[in-house]
């Protein structure tokens, strides 16, 4: 049995949590802030901006922003200097929040999610999460993570999403490693397509009067678009922390699997790979 006393693991060089309530398997430490830092400005030019839901206004005049495992915190500091007037809160697991020097509209809080959410009901215009998918099961999503959004949503208020899945074709070194991630993810009792029903699990909720969704297919084989070369780089960066997981799961040694991961970078014009990328903005009822 793994000793809960100890609150993170080191796994090939790399650090993971170590919380038996946590399903999360990608690891926790510079490396992996650094990744999810690095992607920013390419989701923004994506998505056409940091948000989709028709908050802007409001966000000038002064409202109140949470980001479910906010990671780096790299959106709700980008957020709270586009919109001094509002405020923030960034909440993860995590220990990669900026600790000092943050903007006095901001705060963070390192605290696991699936513990509830410590905050008091209707007590944010917009709430937001984004890569969220190796987090929870498809039932803690259901049961605790989409209703805990709801929950913390004013009336009136919106809830965004934002999730993607990686496609390729079934011969290629992308597909075999993705099925891989997908099993394993799928023994631990998550949903690795979780952003295609995110709208059809918010309708179920009763809670809104509006569901946006949008779809973005990224080519990842065009590697002179910056969108596309970072997200390629993302989704590598992502295998790379998990390899404590995932190497041993495929049954290949950790050096096998770096070989891997490289033909991933170096296949996708071959291969038609794409990253589908989901965001879906929904508008709460003003009574539920
Ligand atoms: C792939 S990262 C995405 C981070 C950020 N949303 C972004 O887009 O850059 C997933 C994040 O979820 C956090 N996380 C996983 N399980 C969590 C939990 N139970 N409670 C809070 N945060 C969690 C991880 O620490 C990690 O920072």
């Amino acid at each position: 049995m793994e000793d809960e006393t100890i609150e993170y693991r080191l796994i090939n060089g790399r650090r993971y949590h170590n919380l038996s309530n946590s399903m999360y398997f990608v690891a926790n430490d510079d490396e992996e802030a650094n990744r999810l830092s690095r992607y920013h400005d390419a989701i923004k030019d994506i998505w056409g901006g940091l948000f989709n839901s028709p908050v802007e206004e409001k966000l000038r005049q002064g409202a109140r922003v949470i980001d479910i495992g906010c990671g780096s915190g790299i959106w709700i500091l980008d957020m709270a200097q586009q919109y001094p007037n509002s405020t923030f809160v960034g909440i993860d697991i995590s220990p990669i929040l900026p600790s000092e020097g943050c903007p006095t509209n901001v705060k963070f809080v390192q605290h696991n999610v699936l513990d509830g959410l410590p905050f008091a009901n209707s007590s944010f215009d917009l709430v937001h999460e984004k890569f969220m998918t190796g987090a929870f099961t498809e039932t803690q999503w259901k049961e605790k993570i989409i209703p805990e959004m709801i929950r913390l949503a004013r009336p009136d208020g919106w809830v965004e999403s934002l999730e993607c899945e990686i496609t390729s074709s079934d011969e290629s070194v992308t597909m075999r490693v993705t099925k891989a991630l997908h099993d394993f993810m799928r023994l631990k009792g998550m949903n690795p397509t979780i952003g295609k029903e995110i709208p059809h699990i918010f309708e179920n909720t009763n809670a809104f009067l509006e569901i946006r969704d949008q779809l973005k297919i990224i080519d990842l084989g065009t590697k002179h678009d910056k969108s596309a070369e970072e997200s390629l780089k993302f989704y590598i960066g992502g295998l790379k922390s998990a390899k404590g997981f995932l190497a041993n799961s495929m049954n290949v040694t950790p050096e096998d699997y770096d070989a891997l991961l490289e033909t991933i970078y170096f296949e996708t014009e071959k291969h038609s790979t794409y990253c589908n990328q989901y965001r879906i903005c929904a508008h709460k009822k003003i009574q539920i």
